[in-house]
């Protein structure tokens, strides 16, 4: 396999000063979402080194998460599971919460979606402080489920979100 086009990648992702809140420079993926190359590379490259891992469920995390944990599972031959913030999901849920700033979140998936053994990818569009992704690890254990990896497109590595879960193969295709 070829390996990504990390530069192709990089070129579509638009920094935006000040959003939401001054002083945050944003990672705005939509450039990326919109080209079809870069979006190629992007699923490809987030799943490459999961392939012939045995991945039953790809677990995508709100809401960038979906967008590209979907064609991820598609492209492992596995199912997609979306994992919510509190009170989207409509059936029975399981939730982990994690603590935020200011406050704590939560996490859900439904109940029935990760069975006892099954093999789970983590996938989302950047990892931050961790918070959200560890977050997701604890559900999915909590659930039976191996976490299998966790790919993530961006990693913001001066916040360090990675120490949050060293014994996760974490799989990133740029730090920034
Ligand atoms: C962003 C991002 C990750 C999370 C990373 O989602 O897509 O899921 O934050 O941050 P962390 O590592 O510090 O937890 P956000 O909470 O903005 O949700 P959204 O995609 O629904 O806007």
């Amino acid at each position: 396999d070829a390996a990504p086009d990390l530069e192709l990648i990089q070129a579509h992702i638009r920094d935006v000063p000040d959003f939401p809140h001054p002083g945050i420079l944003f990672k705005d993926i939509t450039p990326l979402l919109n080209h079809r190359e870069a979006l190629a590379a992007a699923v490809d490259g987030l799943a490459a080194p999961f392939l012939g891992a045995g991945v039953d469920h790809v677990v995508g995390l709100e809401a960038r998460g979906f967008i590209f944990g979907a064609p991820v599972a598609m492209a492992l031959g596995a199912g997609f599971v979306p994992a919510r913030k509190a009170g989207k999901l409509p059936a029975s849920t399981i939730g982990q919460a994690y603590d935020l700033e200011y406050g704590t979140a939560t996490v859900e998936i439904h109940a029935d979606a990760v069975t006892p053994g099954s093999r789970v990818l983590i996938v989302d569009d950047v990892l931050a402080t961790g918070g959200t992704g560890k977050a997701a690890v604890d559900l999915i254990r909590k659930a039976g489920g191996t976490v299998v990896g966790f790919s993530v497109l961006m990693e913001l590595s001066s916040l360090r979100g990675h120490e949050k879960m060293p014994d996760v193969e974490l799989h990133t295709l740029l730090s920034v």
